[in-house]
């Protein structure tokens, strides 16, 4: 296995000549190091797992069993990309697990945040060792640590196990074959490996997901009103070239309504928050220059096509004294 440092001669990996060198050593090191043995992946459909996915495809083929739990707290349209790209497109042995009614019952009525997120991160390892415990015979467990956890975790900032928690009696040897790389080296390897632009230059996404945009307690009905304002806001950033411009843009549902009208009527519904902010390292952020007539462009749309939506607010904010997300 290699050195959790990194080699002072390791070129950065800029282009797909080096990208695709880097892919054939992994290959090989991934072979020598799990043989005929079987590797299990939590994928989440995020830059770093769906790299380490693909490149384990490529080494070991079907030994390699992905797990991909949806708890119903994911972005418009991202469990079905994970089943088109990996199951269809790449043959990945690929366990779909649908657990949205699961996270979404334990989460009702739970309106503090840290309380939010130690129930979702909880979760997911339950679900994740129930899969794990059906499956036989497997040995290693792939995680999509990045060179950034490790050196963050050296500094005590923060644990750098993706699936850390996971009990005694489940222990597994780890396979970690992106962890002596930065970001933008995983995305060039991403690239070469085929996988879709829309996941390689996917923005960050928290763990606990939209689950800490659905302000307070969650409801289906305005988490569906968060799914469906962020998929609209997405598309708008695409087609009018901010989405590889702004670092990280999303939107946020308070649990508050306010009156409106519509077609006459007094309509008592809620507001839709956008945040879209620029920044190095994701400790200080400034708020993007949204073009005025976008900004009222998204307004209309949000507002004619989410149900239970009568505002549309856009968030100055800097970080600090703000945080990125809400909660
Ligand atoms: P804040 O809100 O602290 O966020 O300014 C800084 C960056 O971290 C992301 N974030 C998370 N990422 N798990 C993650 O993997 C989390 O629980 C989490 N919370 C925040 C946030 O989206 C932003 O990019």
């Amino acid at each position: 296995m290699q050195s959790n440092v990194r080699p002072a001669t390791m070129e950065r990996i800029t282009t797909q000549a080096l990208a695709n060198a880097f892919i054939d050593a992994q290959i090989a090191e991934i072979k020598e190091q799990v043989g005929d043995k079987k590797v299990l992946l939590a994928l989440s459909g995020g830059v770093d797992s769906s790299v380490v996915a693909a490149l384990l495809i490529k080494a070991i083929g079907q030994n390699l069993v992905c797990v991909h739990v949806n708890h119903g707290l994911l972005r418009k349209g991202e469990p079905e990309q994970v089943i088109e790209v990996f199951r269809n497109q790449m043959n990945a042995n690929l366990v779909y697990v649908d657990a949205v009614d699961r996270f979404l019952d334990k989460l009702a009525g739970v309106a503090e945040p840290e309380t939010k997120r130690k129930i979702i991160g909880a979760e997911f390892i339950r679900v994740f060792e129930e899969e794990a415990r059906k499956l036989e015979g497997i040995e290693f467990l792939a995680q999509g640590t990045i060179y950034p956890d490790i050196l963050e975790s050296d500094a005590g900032v923060k644990a750098h196990h993706n699936v850390g928690g996971l009990p005694e009696d489940l222990q597994f040897e780890l396979v970690e074959p992106v962890k002596l790389l930065y970001k933008d080296e995983v995305r060039v390897v991403g690239k070469a490996l085929g996988l879709p632009d829309n996941m390689v230059y996917r923005q960050p996404f928290p763990g606990p997901g939209l689950g800490v945009r659905c302000l307070g307690a969650i409801t289906r009905d305005r988490l569906e009103a968060l799914r469906e304002s962020d998929a609209i806001l997405r598309d708008e950033f695409a087609k009018n070239g901010l989405a590889g411009q702004v670092w990280q843009s999303f939107t946020v549902v308070p649990d508050m309504r306010a009156t409106g009208i519509k077609d006459g009527n007094r309509t008592y519904a809620w507001p839709v928050i956008i945040r879209a902010v620029n920044t190095k390292d994701a400790m200080t952020a400034t708020a993007e220059n949204i073009p005025f007539e976008l900004l009222q462009h998204i307004t209309r749309r949000i507002t004619a096509e989410v149900e239970g939506v009568n505002r549309v607010l856009y968030d100055l904010t800097p970080k600090a004294p703000a945080t990125i997300e809400w909660e």
